[in-house]
């Protein structure tokens, strides 16, 4: 997958599956994030499903990225999505998002699925925007013990 869009915020970004070289800044843009992950992570979900790792590039650099997975049921889950702090607000997360549901609905899966900390009400009103609805709450979720906000989307 390759496509270049124009965000609804007016950014013109690039589309495309991850790719190993990307990973130092993907970490880059994770780490600055605070998510939990780590590379020898992220590599693995990568190989578990390819076609479910995206990135958004401009100007040549990856400026955001989106990490689905499939859940042991069947449905999608989005382990990660970030995107470079200079960047955010422009329009990239909701077309990242977009085209990796656009790859689930390829393969017919019915739900998808995500955690959200309870205090990142941007990302919140982001997955309420786009149709999740909460269905559940996971105390002491993350390794400094804030709690998860669970949420699930028809597709
Ligand atoms: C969450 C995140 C991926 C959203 O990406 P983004 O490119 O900034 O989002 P978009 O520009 O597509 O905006 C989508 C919505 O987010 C919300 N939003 C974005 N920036 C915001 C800001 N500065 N203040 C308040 N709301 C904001 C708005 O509801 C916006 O909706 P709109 O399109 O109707 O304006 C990004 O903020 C990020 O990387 N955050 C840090 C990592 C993180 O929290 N990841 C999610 C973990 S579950």
């Amino acid at each position: 997958m390759e496509v270049v869009v124009s965000t609804a915020k007016g950014l013109t970004i690039k589309l495309r599956n991850f790719r190993q070289s990307d990973i130092r800044r993907v970490m880059e843009i994770e780490a600055e994030s605070f998510l939990d992950g780590d590379a020898i992570l992220y590599l693995e979900l990568y190989d578990e499903w390819p076609e479910g790792f995206l990135v958004a590039e401009n100007g040549g650099t990856v400026i955001g990225f989106v990490v689905l997975v499939l859940t042991p049921e069947g449905d999608g889950r989005v382990f990660a999505i970030a995107v470079d702090s200079r960047y955010i607000g422009r329009g990239v997360g909701r077309t990242l998002l977009k085209a990796a549901f656009n790859t689930l609905r390829k393969r017919k899966i019915g739900f998808v699925r995500l955690e959200v900390r309870v205090g990142n009400q941007v990302a919140q009103r982001l997955y309420r925007s786009m149709g999740f609805m909460e269905i559940g709450y996971i105390p002491f979720y993350y390794m400094d013990g804030e709690g998860a906000i669970m949420m699930r989307k028809v597709m």
